[in-house]
């Protein structure tokens, strides 16, 4: 390539196929876009863009899309509705054009700082601020940019704002709703819904294989029941403890919490729900590392995945520790029951 075109552009071109390997886990039809280094890590993945998306076409009219970056949320919304996206970014906003263009989206994109565009009263209005460091868990107020509260005053009727899941909750206004999104088992963002959308103060949604599940988080649940463990458990997903819905899950499927502090549930049934990873106890015992260690090897046990909750300890030492020769896999947890430092084995439950 080097022999046929300038240097520069033969850069820029391999960079882009280098960030289109990347992008693909976040956009399935990634080799189509163009993406900078800054925008595809700040970019809001394909599947928690569509799921927001369906919320903005709620609402007739065109969108403003501020802080749109190369277009993650751009892309979605403008698959629905006409959707305008403003980044201060030149090229930035350049690449948000393009690929909203190839990705078949109604859009249009300005070159400007957002803190400058008038911003209709009656529209929806989506902002998704650049975080100040690459690892601010953005639970400070100060830790976006354009700030935290000139997006909560944001006079339209309808506004969304993307912020890190850390999200210290004092900082969300009365009336507004914080939806906690996973992908998976991953924690991704904070949506903070405007009253005139919220449905509750706060929401779990988990997002797993191409289906969306969803609840809003009843703040006049009591406290879950607290009792020893049965023989299944369920590890709740952390958009629902983020949400603070651990006894809205406890309720809905008819288990119990195995310590106050920690969020396991438990039951005498497979706990089978979106909202978590189930699990069948095994074994169930005080903390010690030689029974858990004879337990293992009674089980047959050769290999673990440690997960520790509420008990702190090196998870590698202890591995090292138990000189596992077993045939069979299983999950470890060192946790608490009742305030007892306690271990579970555990195996995933049976594919139907
Ligand atoms: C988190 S990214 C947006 C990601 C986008 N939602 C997506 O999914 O691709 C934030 C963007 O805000 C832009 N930005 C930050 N401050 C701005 C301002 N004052 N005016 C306009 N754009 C701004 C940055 O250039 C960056 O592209």
């Amino acid at each position: 390539m080097r022999q046929r075109w300038p240097a520069d552009l033969v850069a820029a071109a391999t960079q882009q196929a280098d960030l289109r390997r990347h992008a693909t886990a976040k956009f399935p039809d990634a080799d189509r876009l163009l993406f900078t280094r800054a925008g595809l890590e700040q970019a809001t993945t394909a599947a928690v863009a569509v799921h927001r998306a369906t919320r903005f076409a709620e609402v007739a009219g065109s969108v403003l899309d501020l802080c749109c970056g190369i277009g993650g949320d751009l892309l979605a919304i403008g698959r629905r509705q006409h959707v305008i996206g403003v980044d201060r970014d030149e090229t930035t906003a350049r690449y948000a054009a393009h690929n909203a263009r190839v990705g078949g989206a109604s859009a249009s994109v300005v070159v400007a700082d957002v803190h400058h565009v008038r911003v209709p009263s009656a529209g929806a209005v989506f902002v998704d601020p650049a975080r100040r460091t690459a690892t601010a868990s953005g639970g400070r107020r100060g830790g976006y940019s354009p700030d935290l509260d000139w997006c909560l005053a944001l006079p339209a009727g309808r506004v969304c704002i993307k912020a890190a899941p850390g999200i210290d909750r004092a900082l969300v206004p009365h009336g507004w709703e914080t939806e906690f999104v996973a992908e998976g088992r991953e924690l991704k963002e904070a949506a903070l819904w405007s009253p005139a959308w919220a449905t509750g103060a706060s929401r779990a949604t988990v997002l797993a294989g191409g289906a969306v599940h969803s609840f809003v988080a009843d703040h006049d649940t009591g406290p879950a029941e607290v009792r020893p463990p049965g023989g299944y458990l369920l590890d709740p997903s952390p958009a629902v403890t983020r949400a603070g819905a651990v006894a809205d899950l406890a309720t809905a499927l008819g288990a119990w919490q195995i310590d106050r502090r920690i969020a396991f549930l438990s039951a005498d049934h497979l706990l089978a729900s979106p909202f978590g990873r189930s699990l069948v106890v095994e074994a169930s015992l005080p903390f010690g590392l030689k029974p858990l260690a004879a337990e293992l090897r009674r089980l047959d046990i050769g290999s673990v995945d440690v997960r520790r909750r509420g008990l702190a300890g090196d998870v590698d030492e202890l591995r090292r520790r138990m000189r596992l020769t077993g045939s069979r896999r299983a999950t470890v947890i060192l946790t608490r029951v009742v305030n007892r430092p306690w271990t579970f084995i555990c195996a995933d439950p049976p594919t139907t």
